[in-house]
């Protein structure tokens, strides 16, 4: 265990890109975003030593801790390393490290600058661009970008204040750029207003943009197939999240994820990013 007041040392002294914001969190919030790295990603987990980053967490370091705890039990040899912009936060986060398995930093989106010649295989921006203008967006993806190895992944997103439902996007490296791979939608089934609330949870790039044409098709015709799904008489929430999605995936033009243990679980996972 560290020294409460020691700070870990970034590799350079830059200023730090981005600002303190709220930095409400709670226990288990994004249980659903490390199931899912488990569920669909779990070759990325296995790298030997690979560095997962998880950027903005908090006032309580409870989501680097979970993530730590989930997903060290899949691979010990993983690093975590929780990084905040408000010092306040690095150093109450301090006596929970366990260097070098678990480490919490100091720094910004320029991750880059922090982590020097190391990349992250996994990189989690969560419940942090929310609080941004929709025009850092951009910007703050690509600095976060540059730390991500190749092949590696980078997840931003937003949730409900407990986590039970969680909206976010998944940008894969390639050739040096990012890719978006999937708009991801998670719930624990315990909402009565599916899929709906899902709007109010989008990723920022998405959240003003809910009249635009995609995004109006899209959430109409999950809609309509939760409907289909509930006049057939299904009355599990879990059940008709499952119909809907099969309704969905055999009759739109929309692209889905097809894995059973995905959908199962409470995951839709669009391929088009809808804007
Ligand atoms: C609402 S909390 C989210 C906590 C946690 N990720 C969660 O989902 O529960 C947002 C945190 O992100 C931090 N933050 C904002 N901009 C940041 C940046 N550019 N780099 C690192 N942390 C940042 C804020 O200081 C705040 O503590």
């Amino acid at each position: 265990m560290m020294c409460a007041a020691t700070l870990p040392k970034p590799s350079k002294q830059v200023k730090a890109y981005g600002q303190p914001t709220r930095g409400k969190t709670a226990p288990n919030r994004l249980r659903r975003v490390d199931v899912y790295v488990c569920l669909a990603h779990a070759e990325l987990l296995s790298t030997p030593s690979g560095l997962v980053v998880d950027v903005g967490f908090g006032a309580q370091p409870y989501t680097t801790l979970e993530m730590a705890a989930r997903w060290q039990a899949y691979n010990p040899t993983l690093r975590v390393l929780g990084v905040e912009i408000d010092p306040e936060r690095v150093r109450a986060a301090q006596p929970y490290a366990m260097p070098p398995q678990l480490t919490f930093m100091l720094g910004g989106f320029n991750l880059a600058d922090l982590i020097g010649a190391q990349t992250a295989t996994i990189i989690r921006c969560y419940n942090v661009l929310r609080q941004y203008a929709e025009q850092d967006v951009q910007p703050a993806l690509n600095a976060l970008s540059k730390a991500l190895r190749e092949g590696g992944l980078l997840i931003e997103g937003t949730s409900t204040p407990s986590g039970g439902m969680a909206a976010f996007d998944v940008y894969r490296k390639q050739d040096g750029a990012l890719v978006h791979q999937a708009l991801v939608f998670a719930t624990n089934f315990h909402q009565p207003d599916l899929p709906a609330e899902f709007q109010t949870i989008l990723p920022k790039r998405l959240i003003h943009h809910m009249r635009d044409a995609a995004p109006v098709a899209f959430f109409a015709a999950w809609q309509r197939a939760f409907a289909i799904a509930q006049g057939m008489g299904i009355r599990s929430r879990r059940k008709q999240w499952i119909a809907a999605a099969e309704w969905l995936t055999e009759n739109s033009d929309f692209v889905f994820d097809r894995r059973r243990r995905l959908i199962e679980r409470g995951y839709l996972c669009l391929r088009t990013p809808l804007l």
